[in-house]
């Protein structure tokens, strides 16, 4: 009898769970993705003037059917392990929707305005890239049609249950990190530079019905192929370092204040610059044999040509941090990503991804 009272406690115990995790899984109808190449999943297939593109080998050589989508990476990147750990379907490239067709209740199962090249800045890659305010403006006519199709009150509760995922900066601190300009500003003067630019962009978002923020923080800029490469002794870039360093902390008080101000927002940021540390720090706790050349590209390091189709690659992509020159390979994105759904602070912090969503 005993026995038989644990069993069926037992069967209710692990019901109960298995309804919360289905629970967690299911609350987030939508994620809405904002940034730049390792949140791309098309967009910039369809700039036709555009050289910042993905959409030929050898990227793509381990996504599904081998394919080079537009991903900077040889398989998924952040926004698909983002949308993956919520349940969902990764959210297709803005650009692909509008031509297609305007059947526009695909907006309501999320879209990504991600672009390879994207900066805070407009300047940042100008002209070659859809910058964060006009991903932002694209934003805006796609919460106006679903504004049209669910009525003000039933869309601002689909979007306040939504998931709002921003990776954004990478760009600015690559091009601060390589300039050898004589009167070059100090990281500290670079990032306050940059800050207040973000602040209106995110509470134009957040004036759009966004409630539920993700930012993925940068990553440790100055170990990237390209950055090493430059360094005769092949080391990281110190310099590159700490603006990233200094630009995770500005943007996690930047959402902090923001956070303060209303009653109704929620946000995870991740410190990615420690995350990726730790990897390059201590490589076989992480399954990594090869933190500083890049897998896919030619010359030292393979950092001195992008991964192009005359390019080589590596033959095991998994014990590789960097796919290419500035991106991470899919192996470093999952984990990254795993650790931003349900790791804890230092690295992800106020709230993991896991419980913003529960
Ligand atoms: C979609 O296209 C059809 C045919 O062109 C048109 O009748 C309809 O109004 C359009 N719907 C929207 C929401 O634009
Ligand atoms: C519009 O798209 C949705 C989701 O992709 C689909 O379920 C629906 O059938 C489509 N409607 C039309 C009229 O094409
Ligand atoms: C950047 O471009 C947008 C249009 O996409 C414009 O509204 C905004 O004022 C520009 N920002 C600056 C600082 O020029
Ligand atoms: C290489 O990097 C190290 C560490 O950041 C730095 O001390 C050194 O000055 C760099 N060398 C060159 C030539 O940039
Ligand atoms: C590739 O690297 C991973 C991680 O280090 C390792 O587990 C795996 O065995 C390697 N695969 C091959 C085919 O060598």
């Amino acid at each position: 009898m005993a026995s038989n009272m644990t069993y069926y406690c037992t069967i209710i115990y692990i019901t109960f769970i298995l309804l919360l995790c289905k629970n967690v899984q299911g609350i987030v109808p939508a994620v809405y993705v904002f940034g730049d190449s390792l949140a791309d999943v098309g967009n910039n297939n369809h700039l036709e003037l555009s050289l910042l593109k993905a959409n030929f080998p050898h990227n793509g050589v381990d996504y599904p059917g081998r394919k080079a989508t537009g991903r900077f990476s040889n398989g998924k990147n952040f926004a698909d392990f983002l949308a993956e750990n919520l349940g969902l379907q990764t959210s297709l490239p803005y650009l692909s929707l509008s031509s297609k067709s305007n059947n526009t209740s695909v907006y309501l199962t999320g879209v990504s305005f991600a672009s390879g090249g994207a900066g805070i800045l407009n300047s940042t890659n100008s002209g070659t890239c859809i910058t964060f305010d006009q991903q932002i403006s694209y934003y805006s006519t796609v919460y106006g049609n679903i504004v049209q199709q669910l009525g003000t009150v039933q869309a601002q509760d689909h979007l306040s249950k939504s998931v709002f995922a921003i990776v954004i900066g990478s760009n600015e601190l690559l091009n601060y990190a390589k300039s050898n300009s004589g009167n070059k500003a100090t990281p500290q003067q670079f990032v306050d530079s940059i800050i207040p630019t973000l602040q209106g962009q995110l509470k134009r978002i957040y004036n759009l019905g966004a409630r539920r923020f993700v930012f993925i923080g940068t990553g440790s800029i100055g170990c990237t192929p390209a950055l090493r490469e430059q360094n005769k002794t092949k080391e990281c870039n110190a310099g590159g370092n700490y603006a990233s360093v200094l630009y995770n902390q500005a943007v996690s008080s930047l959402l902090n204040e923001m956070s303060t101000q209303v009653t109704d927002m929620s946000y995870s940021f991740l410190d990615t610059n420690t995350v990726l540390l730790q990897y390059i720090q201590q490589p076989s706790a992480y399954g990594f044999t090869e933190v500083e050349s890049a897998c896919c590209g030619l010359g030292d390091l393979n950092a001195k040509v992008a991964c192009l189709p005359i390019s080589t690659y590596c033959s095991n992509r998994s014990n590789h941090i960097f796919w290419d020159f500035y991106h991470p390979t899919e192996a470093t994105a999952r984990m990254v990503v795993s650790t931003a759904f349900d790791g804890s602070a230092p690295l992800v912090y106020p709230l993991s991804i896991k419980q913003l969503a529960s």
